[in-house]
């Protein structure tokens, strides 16, 4: 029987240190430091061509890669960074990107970043500032405006991982997710003064597998809103104040448009304060052949929300487009489990349903909302077979 000294075999930690040299020194070579593409970290000169050509190499190169971009301000005009790529690629952003002060140099853009058709995409860290606070003035004050870009959209992306990235004054929504699959967000923060206008902070639309977990929302408009055609999301650990609230909404595109509908999405552990809305299913008042289901809203706190629990089927705003019609959207099979707080108004749960599609398989579970320390009021038009347990105040409207 031969020794073990002679037989060939190389013992297991000599292997182990191999690889692990290996590893980090290919992790070093393909790393693409954007200021070795003339990156400029002084805010003020143009560094979109060094950060395209950062990309580009990244892009291109057989092995996983890295963009790193090293403390300090970028000045970044509208950018695509597009795939596909040969391996995996990794954003690593120690610092903050600007977009330029004057809007109207992104403001005929739809997108500020782009990130297209690319698969395994990590993006790390950093902050992105939109600096629109004088585009919001602008459209405030009903002047001729551009249409406004988005600060950070991926768009035919899969696979996809973004944790700790924090967007600041966007113009328009902060983060959107349109058209991926398998996307995790983790610690991410949006802020933008409550006043300013459709700056989202997540939208999501046409995905499937998202999820979030860990965010910090603090916005003018949605803190997450969730389009048409999105499918098995999953959200928790969401701050969201103050803000318009969570919403869903479906069938908001086009008139008449046959849309996509929005399935098994969960939110889970969540805080919302002083948002104007809290878990909001929102659609137009118009014929659609849409759907929302399998929702669950559990585990949520409110803290002076307006409207903490609501669905909107007769959405029509200006009345223009839609007066006198009803929502094609049909919902069914929401859940709200263990939602508690305090309601800014009295309303604290409405469900304000389409007459051709009534609410389907709503259900209350544990649900303790006040308005002002007492008792708050629900209303409800056009619900069917909905079911309540436990605690259920304000009491339950479609129950008889
Ligand atoms: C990063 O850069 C900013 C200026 O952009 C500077 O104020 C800050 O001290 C730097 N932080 C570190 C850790 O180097
Ligand atoms: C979340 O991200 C921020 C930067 O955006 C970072 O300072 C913080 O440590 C992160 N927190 C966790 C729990 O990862
Ligand atoms: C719902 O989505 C989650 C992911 O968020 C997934 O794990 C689960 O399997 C989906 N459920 C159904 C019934 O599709
Ligand atoms: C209800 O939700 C709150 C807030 O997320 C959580 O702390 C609590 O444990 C939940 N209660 C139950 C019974 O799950
Ligand atoms: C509902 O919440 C109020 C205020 O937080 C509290 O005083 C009350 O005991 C709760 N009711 C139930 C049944 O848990």
């Amino acid at each position: 029987m031969a020794s073990p000294a002679n037989s060939g075999y190389v013992p297991f930690f000599i292997v182990a240190a191999v690889a692990l040299t290996l590893l980090i020194s290919s992790a070093a070579a393909h790393r693409y430091n954007v200021l070795r593409y003339g990156a400029r970290p002084d805010g003020i000169t143009d560094s979109t061509r060094p950060f395209l050509m950062a990309w580009a190499a990244a892009c291109s190169s057989a092995n996983a890669a890295t963009v790193y971009v090293p403390n300090g301000t970028y000045l970044l005009m509208a950018a695509v960074f597009e795939g596909p790529c040969w391996s995996k690629i990794t954003v690593r952003l120690d610092g903050t990107l600007v977009a330029p002060s004057d809007y109207r140099a992104l403001g005929s853009y739809e997108h500020w970043i782009l990130f297209m058709s690319v698969n395994k995409l990590r993006f790390h860290g950093g902050t992105v500032d939109g600096q629109a606070a004088r585009f919001w003035d602008c459209r405030m004050s009903g002047r001729d405006c551009p249409s406004g870009a988005r600060s950070v959209t991926f768009y035919w992306v899969n696979d996809v991982r973004v944790i700790g990235l924090t967007s600041i004054d966007s113009q328009m929504a902060h983060i959107v997710i349109n058209g991926c699959n398998d996307v995790l967000m983790r610690n991410v923060t949006a802020i933008a003064p409550k006043w300013s206008l459709n700056t989202d902070g997540i939208h999501i639309q046409g995905s499937t597998r998202v999820t979030i977990s860990g965010a910090t929302l603090e916005t003018g408009d949605d803190c997450i809103s969730i389009g048409p055609g999105t499918r098995d999301t999953f959200m928790t650990n969401i701050n969201c104040g103050p803000g318009h609230g969570i919403r869903y909404v479906s069938a908001y595109h086009c008139w008449n448009m046959i849309e996509d509908g929005v399935k098994n999405v969960t939110l889970t552990n969540s805080v919302f304060s002083g948002s104007e809305n809290g878990v909001r299913i929102k659609t137009w008042a118009r014929s659609t052949t849409s759907f929302v289901k399998m929702v669950i809203f559990e585990n949520l706190i409110m803290e002076n929300v307006m409207n903490p629990i609501i669905i909107d089927q007769n959405y029509c705003p200006y009345y223009e487009g839609c007066p006198n019609q009803n929502s094609g959207v049909r919902i069914s099979g929401v859940t709200y489990r263990n939602v508690t707080g305090e309601s800014a108004t009295r309303d604290a749960v409405v469900f304000d349903c389409s007459k051709s599609y009534p609410c389907r398989g709503i259900r209350l579970q544990g649900i303790n909302l006040t308005y002002q320390s007492m008792v708050a009021s629900s209303f409800c038009n056009n619900v069917v077979d909905g079911t309540t347990s436990g605690v259920v105040t304000p009491k339950c409207c479609f129950c008889f």
